[in-house]
């Protein structure tokens, strides 16, 4: 298996500090409430266990795991939920847990799958935004990293399914 070039783009240090920057935030706006922290599988799972630790506002946590289509570096916007949420969100706090937001299909179609569940309110947190490829008017209230360009893995972010367990996150570097 030979593996394409890549460069370090944020490493594991500066993850970990701006993880922490956002759960302060986080803390400031959800004061006196309760968090429910939906996690969105595969991609986020290294965030969100890290971001919940860091979090002081209670909280409690659940995933769906939505497969988006499409080549190797681009998205088909063909999304599919292949595990739901087992936890109610009727009238709770809920935050989703993205890895990285891309053209914004998939945080679309799942916001609307949650809305109609009447959670007291509903935001959306994502380690990475790549606004310029954003093609929906999807809003995003907590982001880690805006990303012009590019396509990264680590850190729970794949390619294909590999380098999701690299612990910086790297750039692929495509000629
Ligand atoms: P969207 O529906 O176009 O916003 O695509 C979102 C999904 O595409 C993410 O949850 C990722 O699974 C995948 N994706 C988009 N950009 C990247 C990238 O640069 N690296 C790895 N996965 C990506
Ligand atoms: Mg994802």
């Amino acid at each position: 298996m030979k593996q394409p070039p890549m460069r370090i783009l944020y490493s594991r240090k500066e993850i970990a500090a701006r993880i922490a920057e956002m759960a302060r935030q986080i803390d400031r706006d959800y004061q006196g409430r309760e968090l429910l922290m939906v996690g969105v599988l595969k991609g986020s799972f290294l965030f969100i266990a890290d971001l919940i630790r860091e979090v002081q506002t209670p909280a409690i946590v659940d995933f769906m795991r939505i497969a988006s289509y499409g080549s190797e570096t681009q998205s088909s916007g063909i999304i599919e939920f292949r595990k739901d949420l087992e936890l109610s969100i009727k009238g709770r706090d809920v935050l989703i847990v993205e890895d990285i937001v891309d053209s914004g299909q998939t945080l679309k179609a799942l916001c609307a799958r949650l809305l109609q569940r009447e959670p007291a309110s509903l935001r959306v947190c994502t380690l990475v935004d790549k606004k310029a490829a954003r093609i929906t008017d999807i809003h995003v209230d907590y982001v880690g990293f805006p990303l012009d360009d590019g396509f990264i893995v680590g850190y729970g972010l794949d390619w294909d399914e590999r380098y999701r367990n690299l612990a910086d996150i790297f750039l692929v570097e495509t000629e």
